[in-house]
């Protein structure tokens, strides 16, 4: 086509797709630039604008590595990430939530009732619950992928000072479907804003905090995994998570327990503990694949 004119360029775009291209990647591409033709033409985006999106690009294909995802938090701030889970969720099932960048794959084993705490200085908490069928049923040999920032607000891979696995272990639920083990309360954080999407959360006047956290991949054989996070209904950022995290049905209640309160058995501390604890009680519903 050689008369292309701002207005049918999008028509010529899809025209120069083959005819037998995949019909799923028609549908993506078309509506993709279909949006991106209208954003240009609604904004009437200026050519130093269109650089300033081009630099941007690039600083974040450069600044990415194996452990620097840019472009994953970009789309998680832009809220595009959650948009994702959330068409995918199912009512049925506990939310899912993101992934964010601090999973690392092989995690040790977490006996039931083994302690993540250590020798960290903070306040106990004693985690525990079931991952049911979403018709009820306790889910017995489900994996639980569970990780944490320690009492600094850091993640293992950001801290020099953590070992690999701190704060990082996995769970396999028992006959029951129960998991439960002690940690200390996850602290809230801020998503990396040392790149180019923090030079975007500060051009918009954004923070970029997120509320504290624990993560969870659930998986049992025959049911979708779930990638999730559940949240303190107390934390100062639970409305304003700046990755678009937190659903209803994630957030839970820290119960202030007394320390002779402690479960006298069942838990590495059993016998151990001489202090007031926290306690959460969450359970995970999983969808049948
Ligand atoms: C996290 O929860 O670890 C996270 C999620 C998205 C972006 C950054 C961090
Ligand atoms: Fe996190």
């Amino acid at each position: 086509m050689r008369s292309v004119t701002k207005d049918n360029i999008t028509d010529v775009f899809m025209g120069y797709l083959a005819d037998d291209v995949d019909p799923r990647l028609r549908e993506v591409m078309g509506s993709l630039v279909k949006h991106l033709h209208a954003f240009a033409r609604e904004t009437k985006l200026t050519h130093a604008e269109w650089n300033m999106g081009i630099a941007f690009l690039e600083k974040a294909g450069a600044i990415s590595d194996a452990e620097r995802h840019e472009f994953v938090l970009l789309s998680d701030v832009l809220g595009l990430s959650s948009l994702v889970d959330m068409i995918h969720s199912t009512p049925e099932g506990t939310s899912s939530s993101v992934l964010g960048p601090f999973h690392i794959s092989g995690s040790p084993p977490l006996a039931l009732g083994a302690d993540m705490r250590r020798d960290f200085e903070d306040k106990l908490l004693l985690v525990e619950g079931v991952v049911k069928s979403s018709d009820g049923t306790p889910i017995a040999g489900a994996t639980l992928d569970i990780w944490q920032t320690a009492p600094n607000g850091l993640y293992s891979s950001q801290d020099p000072d953590q070992d690999t696995y701190s704060f990082h272990g996995l769970q396999t639920t028992g006959e029951d479907g129960r998991y439960a083990f002690t940690t200390v309360r996850p602290v809230e954080y801020t998503v990396p804003s040392d790149g180019p999407v923090g030079d975007i959360l500060r051009a918009c006047g954004r923070h970029p905090w997120r509320p504290s956290h624990l993560h969870f991949i659930a998986k049992a054989p025959g049911f979708r995994s779930l990638v999730t996070e559940v949240f303190p209904d107390n934390d100062p950022y639970l409305d304003q998570d700046t990755v678009f995290g937190v659903r209803e049905d994630l957030v839970m209640s820290y119960q202030e327990m007394p320390a002779d309160s402690f479960p006298s058995e069942g838990f590495e501390l059993s016998g151990k503990v001489n202090e007031d604890y926290l306690k959460v009680q969450f359970d995970l519903r999983l969808v049948p694949a």
